[in-house]
């Protein structure tokens, strides 16, 4: 397994590859992995010739007080993860080798501007711009995303259509751990506590899985959904959203496929859940 710093380097192993007429699979993760990005890892081996896994903790999707600093990080480990899962190259650049004083951006209108978008207004800027960087500088026939972060997978897809990136997206199932919990590298954040009240996001996900199909409208499923993070008292709701799955805009009766998605506060941890309902 590889690693490269710079995008003079990465691009030139990717070159040789394409030469060669091998297919080139790239996993976007901001490090810390779990087997939430190992399970990503693992797809893109399967379907893949060369697998990349970047590995970069972008600045431009924090917002001014969020937990840039804080963000844990363990390259060692993530190396070892990501040979142990068979990847052929892991990008790490440092911020400085991805941004130069830089005055493009890549934005999306409309789908960023509910759920995470509205409480971080900037996140999916960021977020578009450094993953269409990692677009250009890999050049991947297809690119890995969870839908753990569904907003951000909707997104995504929605740029690679409008900007005619050349390349496939694939969407992957969220990973939980045993007692529902999503992982995330942010569950590294919580208190033992803390950890325990977490666990009202999947019960409110699973309560709002079983009550979905009963035809009942989104505020009647919401206020169930919500009444069982209420019931946390280390808990407070950012939102509980139903949305259409496509424009993210909130639909009040549930006549096409939604996805339902919350962010909860538990302390001063942000953690996010959805699932998606297909009509
Ligand atoms: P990060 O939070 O490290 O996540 C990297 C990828 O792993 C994302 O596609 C995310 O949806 C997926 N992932 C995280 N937890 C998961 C889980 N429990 N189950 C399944 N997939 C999971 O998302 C980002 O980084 C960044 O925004 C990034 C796309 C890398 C751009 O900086």
């Amino acid at each position: 397994m590889q690693i490269t710093k710079t995008v003079d380097e990465t691009r030139a192993v990717v070159k040789e590859w394409k030469r060669q007429g091998l297919t080139v699979g790239l996993v976007p993760t901001m490090g810390f992995l779990h087997e939430g990005h190992a399970s990503l890892i693992e797809r893109c081996r399967q379907e893949n010739d060369r697998v990349v896994v970047s590995v970069f903790v972008n600045p431009t999707q924090f917002g001014p007080n969020e937990d840039l600093e804080a963000y844990p990080r363990d390259f060692a480990r993530d190396s070892a993860l990501c040979q142990e899962k068979g990847a052929d190259l892991i990008f790490h650049p440092e911020p400085e080798d991805m941004y130069d004083d830089p005055r493009a951006y890549v934005s999306i209108e409309g789908l960023s501007d509910n759920l995470c978008g509205k409480s971080r207004p900037i996140h999916f800027r960021g977020v578009c711009t450094v993953v269409s960087k990692l677009f250009h500088i890999v050049a991947p026939d297809r690119a890995y995303f969870g839908e753990k972060d569904a907003q951000q997978l909707a997104i995504i897809r929605k740029m690679v259509k409008d900007l005619n990136f050349d390349l496939k997206i694939v969407g992957c199932p969220i990973v939980r751990e045993a007692d529902g919990l999503a992982k995330s590298s942010r569950n590294t954040y919580l208190s033992p506590a803390e950890r325990e009240a977490a666990l009202c996001l999947s019960r409110s996900i699973r309560r709002g899985k079983e009550v979905i199909g009963m035809g009942m409208d989104s505020q009647t499923l919401l206020k169930e959904m919500r009444a069982v993070i209420e019931a946390e008292p280390l808990a407070r709701i950012d939102y509980v959203s139903v949305v259409d799955a496509l424009t993210m805009e909130d639909v009040s009766s549930i006549n096409r496929d939604v996805l339902v998605a919350m962010a909860v506060y538990i302390g001063k941890t942000r953690l996010i859940d959805n699932f998606s309902y297909e009509i």
